[in-house]
């Protein structure tokens, strides 16, 4: 553990001639045990995430206590299997990355305690970070990633919210759901129609043989010029539709799945492009496992554009749950000197504000 505050020296053990900082990330928020080796919190030399949702989903969705028992048995392997694949000596690790919230308290402390132990044996800095900076830092791993400021939209299964991106650290919070996430609408629909866990990828892949505009779901928008979120009302419209059509949605679930998805990512992209104008931004971030999405990808590329706003979205391997993107964020931390210490402790529940 570093004892002062000051910036932390770059690493002796340059990579290619050139000074860098390396940093191992750690992930176990939620159901992915992930570990991940970024240089620079730009450059991944590799990235190995290990899911459970087989394990999850027999139960339609994540048993917490299952969790945390999956993730110790995953993280030393996991870490072991990032350090070699990336290539480079445990020697030339500059710092420890980890999430430190929010999410599940058992599992979040697998990943954090192990980080300190880690960082301890190997006598170098870490930092615990927030999941959801993570995930708005994963476009930095891309080639292209967006000039400050911008507006980023996280759409995942347990958050949906915009912010105002002022610097990688800087985030400030423009709205958020004020029930359910967008994933988690996802997931719910997908089990009320009995097509299993998690929900997302399997009603994207239904809704293609679908018609987004046979069944009009309704679209909450709130206050229109405000930026929160409520996916509760189209979860119940989906629920009150099976039920009024018993006999016959199962046939219609193509239709279903499609018009839902159009509801949910109307509310998404209308918002986001929103609070782009508003904050006189033309770039804009859409992070998050729900930005896998494919319609969500094209639309939000589409109408973004059609505003003159470029849409930044990360590769697939991105959205989901990750380490890289806690390398990423990790990385600005520790280069300014912000450590973590022994007596650091995680957190379920993003506190105030963001
Ligand atoms: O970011 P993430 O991996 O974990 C959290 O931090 O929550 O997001 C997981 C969520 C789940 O709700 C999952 O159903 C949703 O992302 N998701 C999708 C897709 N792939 C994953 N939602 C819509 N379409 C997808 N293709
Ligand atoms: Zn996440």
């Amino acid at each position: 553990m570093r004892k002062n505050q000051q910036p932390l020296a770059y690493s002796l053990n340059s990579l290619n001639g050139s000074e860098v900082m390396i940093i191992l990330g750690i992930e176990t928020s939620c159901d992915e045990t992930a570990a991940a080796v970024v240089v620079d919190g730009t450059k991944i030399l590799s990235s190995v995430v290990s899911s459970q949702t087989d394990i999850h989903h027999p139960y339609g969705g994540v048993v917490p206590e299952l969790a945390s028992r999956k993730h110790i048995e995953s993280i030393v392997p996991v870490v072991k299997e990032a350090i070699s694949k990336s290539g480079i000596d445990l020697k030339q690790l500059d710092g420890i990355a980890v999430t430190q919230g929010p999410g599940l308290i058992g599992s979040l402390l697998v990943g954090f305690s192990f980080a300190k132990a880690y960082a301890f044996a190997l006598d170098i800095p870490w930092v615990g970070v927030n999941h959801l900076d993570g995930h708005i830092n994963s476009v930095f791993l891309e080639s292209d990633p967006p000039p400050f400021p911008f507006v980023a939209l996280l759409a995942s299964g347990g958050h949906t919210s915009i912010t105002h991106v002022v610097s990688h650290t800087e985030i400030e919070l423009m709205g958020q759901t004020r029930d359910d996430a967008a994933g988690e609408a996802f997931d719910k629909v997908a089990k009320l129609l009995g097509l299993g866990y998690p929900g997302g990828i399997v009603i994207e892949r239904l809704a293609k043989d679908g018609d987004p505009g046979k069944i009009d779901f309704p679209r909450t928008y709130l206050d229109k010029s405000e930026f929160d979120f409520s996916f509760s009302g189209i979860k119940t419209a989906v629920s009150r539709y099976v039920k009024i059509h018993e006999d016959s949605y199962k046939q219609q679930i193509p239709d279903i799945t499609a018009g839902f998805q159009e509801s949910v990512i109307d509310v998404l992209s209308y918002k986001v492009i929103n609070a782009a104008l508003q904050k006189s931004c033309d770039h804009i971030a859409v992070v998050g496992g729900v930005a896998a999405n494919s319609r969500l990808r094209e639309r939000l590329k589409q109408d973004a554009g059609e505003r003159r706003i470029t849409a930044h979205i990360p590769s697939l391997h991105l959205c989901g749950d990750n380490a890289a993107m806690i390398a990423a964020i990790g990385y600005h931390y520790l280069k300014d000197g912000k450590v973590s210490g022994m007596n650091d402790d995680v957190f379920s529940r993003v506190k105030t504000g963001w």
